[in-house]
């Protein structure tokens, strides 16, 4: 059974690998990750923030707002809250690669542009074989459009491809106007991949003590959805790499992510709660699918279900929303 994929370029054994997480912080978990069949280690992010400094992060952010600025450098964690400082990280890389055979995708996570992303060249250096770009952003001003935001990621994405040669792979968030405009916008920038998705801060209201309250609860394989259909979508659309990240905790979602088209399916929340191990699991019930069905390779699997046969996806996707809303009963 042939297990090996091609992702961002790299040749890997299985479609399976940790996604940017506190999972790649021990070399030992790392080790776990490689024998339960991981195919590569995203490391957990390097925040532009780190590299700038809070007060330029935060100058940036509030340009408009200058009188908060006390209480908006309040929001951001202080340096010793990372996990690791933006040297340890370059040490990181070089250590992973010494002591495994993984490939190391690095992963750099900014907003605007500014000197940060030059930490590209650096993650080259220290021996990343790709990077993971994350520019987590939500838009809250009334006087940027759509279109501008999207003009953020670009350029980002253009300043860190002109800096190094390894591929990169933009991770997106799931509430663009459309996904496979701004995916194809990035191919023709030169990126390698997307990785489909971000998942987004929400906060919580708490009602007893008025407080807006930071929550990151774990996924649920309800998340997975909003993926498939991504990966649907783009498959066909585009040629560079599709990730699925978000709500993969079992072989049967690894199954639909194939199916609809990912080239690579990252885990966290299944990893964190029930241990690395758990990705070796899902590989072998990945494999008993896979005989069942009579699959000989995940190359056969990909795309399936892709919007490849779907000659109007447009009606397709409007056909089906309607028909599940007259379907439902008491
Ligand atoms: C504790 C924790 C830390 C995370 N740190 C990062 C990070 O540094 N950079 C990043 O791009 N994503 C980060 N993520 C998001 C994950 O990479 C992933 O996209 C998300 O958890 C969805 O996948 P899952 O459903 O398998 O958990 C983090 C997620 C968790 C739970």
């Amino acid at each position: 059974m042939n297990l090996t994929t091609r992702y961002l370029g790299l040749e890997l054994k299985t479609p399976l690998m940790p996604g940017a997480s506190p999972l790649a912080t021990r070399l030992d978990n790392i080790r776990r990750l490689e024998d339960a069949g991981a195919s590569a280690i995203v490391l957990h992010s390097l925040f532009a923030e780190q590299i700038e400094g809070n007060a330029v992060a935060v100058s940036r952010h509030i340009e408009r707002w200058q009188d908060t600025f006390a209480e908006a450098t309040s929001f951001f964690p202080q340096n010793d809250d990372y996990l690791l400082g933006p040297d340890e990280y370059l040490n990181r890389i070089t250590a992973i690669k010494t002591a495994t055979n993984l490939p190391v995708i690095a992963s750099l996570n900014g907003t605007h542009l500014g000197t940060w992303t030059d930490y590209a060249r650096l993650m080259e250096k220290a021996g990343a074989d790709a990077l993971e770009l994350n520019t987590y952003f939500m838009a809250t001003r009334r006087d940027e459009s759509g279109e501008a935001v999207e003009q953020r990621v670009l350029d980002i994405a253009r300043a860190v491809r002109a800096s190094v040669r390894i591929p990169i792979a933009v991770k997106l968030s799931p509430f663009y106007t459309s996904t496979v405009h701004l995916t194809g916008q990035l191919e023709d920038a030169g990126i390698d991949g997307v990785v489909l998705f971000n998942r987004i801060f929400q906060p919580e209201i708490d009602i007893e003590t008025f407080d807006v309250v930071p929550k990151l609860g774990l996924s649920s394989p309800e998340d997975l959805r909003v993926r498939l259909r991504a990966l649907a979508l783009l498959r066909d659309q585009v040629k560079v790499s599709l990730a699925c990240s978000g709500g993969v905790h079992t072989a049967a979602d690894v199954v639909k992510a194939l199916l609809a088209g990912a080239d690579a399916i990252q885990i966290v929340a299944a990893l964190l709660r029930d241990g690395p191990d758990t990705l070796g699991t899902i590989l072998a019930e990945l494999k008993v699918w896979m005989e069942k069905f009579e699959y000989n390779s995940v190359a056969e699997m990909r795309g399936a279900l892709s919007l490849r046969n779907c000659p109007d996806p447009e009606a397709y996707e409007r056909g089906n929303y309607l028909r599940s809303l007259q379907l439902w009963r008491e």
